[in-house]
């Protein structure tokens, strides 16, 4: 039996995962029982509707100050510097992705919490991986900064669970697509810009080959992942924190085919940059077996709902930032 989470800390919740997440564990858990904290972003919209803390995650004593505020017990950790933003900067990407994540195990002794998730990704997976339906396990031998420190997040959360008995739970995330809250400093954040610029500017020029196909995922399943992976009897795992997750897969070249049929005239381009190599390092698409068998993952969207949900929430969205 896993135990109960009551009071829960979600890191980095103006991102684009945690501006979602936030308000669905809001909805579920009661809005005063879910913590939100933010860094550089101040918190806007209903993401004031709970308790809000500015935190910075490589600082372990101002996570502890929440965590005893609030008195937490359960943490979703989704700080976390991206894929291309990583190659810029991997000092920072190391800091960020491990040693705050490094602090967050060490707090979950210290004060005995019940659950940590920590999202992974796509990113551990390394040019020797079969790119259709890379398994679950396989050899992790990552070419980005972004990979080396999610690779790392796994082993400790492993390590945790199996030395300490501490809850550390994470899944390997595709690329995420979603209209609320822009990614940033990703790989696949091409998937989300191509729509917004297809909505306002009738073009787009991604930064990937037309043949360029990855992992991708809408982000209500997203949202399902993370809080039904958090929620699942501990009993059932046998997995921990390196769950594959997948719904969609598809190239560039698709995803703008798709988006013309719905945008007459809409006008693409392809113009790789470097964050074709960290592209071409992953795998086109995941087994997620272990996912479905230990806590009954199946995901609710594929392309042609995505885009659809996509193009219609965003005319909404952009047509009130016109006004
Ligand atoms: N969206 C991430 C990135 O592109 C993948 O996990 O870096």
């Amino acid at each position: 039996m896993g135990q109960e989470m009551n009071n829960i800390l979600v890191i980095g919740s103006t991102g684009q995962i945690g501006s979602e997440l936030t308000p669905a564990l809001r909805e579920n858990y009661g809005a005063e029982s879910v913590v939100g904290t933010y860094w550089s972003t101040e918190p806007t919209g209903d993401l004031t509707n709970g308790p809000m803390e500015k935190l910075d995650v490589t600082d372990r004593e101002s996570i502890a100050e929440v965590i005893e505020k609030h008195d937490i017990d359960s943490v979703f950790n989704l700080a976390a510097i991206l894929s291309a933003k990583g190659e810029e900067n991997p000092q920072m990407a190391f800091k960020i992705n491990v040693v705050g994540f490094f602090h967050l195990l060490e707090l979950g002794l210290e004060y005995e919490l019940n659950r940590i998730v920590n999202p992974s990704s796509i990113g551990v997976f390394g040019p020797e991986v079969p790119s259709q339906q890379a398994p679950n396990e396989t050899v992790l031998r990552p070419t980005s900064m972004y990979g080396v420190t999610k690779v790392t997040d796994e082993l400790l959360g492993n390590y945790y669970y199996h030395r300490f008995g501490l809850d550390v739970r994470g899944l390997r995330l595709p690329g995420i697509v979603s209209s609320k809250t822009l990614p940033g400093g990703g790989t696949t954040d091409y998937a989300v810009e191509v729509f917004y610029e297809a909505i306002r500017e009738g073009h787009y020029t991604f930064f990937v080959r037309e043949d360029t196909a990855l992992p991708l995922m809408y982000m209500p399943d997203c949202v399902k992942a993370l809080i039904d992976l958090a929620e699942a009897e501990l009993d059932n795992l046998e997995h921990h924190c390196d769950f594959n997750v997948s719904s969609m897969s598809f190239s560039a070249g698709e995803l703008a085919h798709k988006i013309e049929e719905h945008i007459p005239g809409f006008t693409y381009a392809f113009e790789p940059d470097e964050r074709q190599k960290i592209a071409d390092s992953w795998p086109d698409s995941m087994d997620d077996t272990p996912a479905r068998e230990e806590w009954g993952w199946e995901p609710d969207y594929g392309l042609d709902a995505m885009v659809e949900d996509m193009i219609e929430k965003l005319e909404v969205k952009l047509g009130q930032d016109a006004t």
